[in-house]
């Protein structure tokens, strides 16, 4: 039964109260709804259950938590954000007082991309608008944090901003671009496929680009990254080597 408190958690009620405190969106105000929306959509999509236990990195506000744990059994959704003022908004605005009683969500503030903090091992970890600021360090701390605490067969699915031209445009900066726990300003990141791919590749792991655009918003595409099963035919890194290669041969011969 739904106390009074919890009717009033609609949209536009934690938008306003949300918007009303300063709190950081997560991203554009009109595209609040659907961001949970489709966040929630694209794990159904690769199978979550209710039993599935789930790791939302740089949950924010809970602009996709606030669709997720109502789905998810009691103490199966786990969010880390180091921006505390956020988080505690999140918790206390996005949430419905009853689902924090029902779902017990578990939180951790570390910026270290470090997923073991609740010494749990996951079936999905999702990193919405997280690689799009982050650099190759973050995504490389994040591949091998999820290799060490995902379960057979996990998924993680992130969402970036393709660089238009492989390795043309690709960022490699050390740092975090955009509003975290430690900035203000907003920013974002492209990444390389093919760099990425081999950032996987050499942990194990395989990436693609999820071809459905059926939980797209924003610019951004998402990706869903496993363990790599079987044996494999060919490399990006022999890709990438090869072109390199070539395009060496091509300025010489220039
Ligand atoms: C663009 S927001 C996206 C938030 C959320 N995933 C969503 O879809 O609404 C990026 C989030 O990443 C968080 N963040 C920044 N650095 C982080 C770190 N080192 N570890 C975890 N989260 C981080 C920011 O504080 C911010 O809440």
């Amino acid at each position: 039964m739904k106390t009074p408190e919890s009717t009033r958690n609609t949209t536009a009620d934690v938008v306003k109260r949300l918007s009303r405190n300063g709190t950081f969106l997560g991203g554009p105000l009109k595209s609040f709804e659907l961001a949970g929306n489709c966040q929630l959509g694209i794990l159904l999509h690769f199978g979550l259950t209710p039993e599935s236990k789930v790791l939302d990195v740089g949950c924010g506000c809970l602009r996709g938590g606030r669709k997720i744990i109502p789905e998810l059994n009691e103490a199966c959704y786990f969010g880390i954000e180091p921006n505390k003022s956020m988080l505690k908004d999140g918790i206390e605005i996005s949430l419905d007082p009853d689902v924090v009683l029902d779902k017990k969500p578990r939180f951790d503030t570390n910026a270290e991309w470090n997923f073991g903090v609740f010494n749990t091992k996951f079936d999905f970890v999702i990193a919405r608008s997280i690689w799009s600021h982050a650099s190759k360090r973050d995504i490389t701390k994040m591949l091998e944090e999820f290799s060490k605490w995902k379960k057979p067969g996990a998924k993680f699915i992130t969402s970036y901003h393709r660089a238009a031209i492989p390795i043309f445009g690709d960022y490699h900066g050390n740092v975090w671009v955009g509003k975290s726990h430690v900035s203000d300003k907003s920013g974002a990141v492209r990444h390389s496929l093919l760099r990425i791919q081999m950032l996987c590749e050499e942990r194990g792991l395989t990436v693609r680009e999820v071809s459905s655009n059926k939980y797209d918003f924003g610019t951004q595409k998402w990706l869903v990254i496993e363990q790599q099963n079987g044996r494999k035919y060919f490399s990006y890194g022999n890709i990438a080597r090869v072109l390199f290669f070539l395009l060496t041969i091509y300025i010489w011969i220039l």
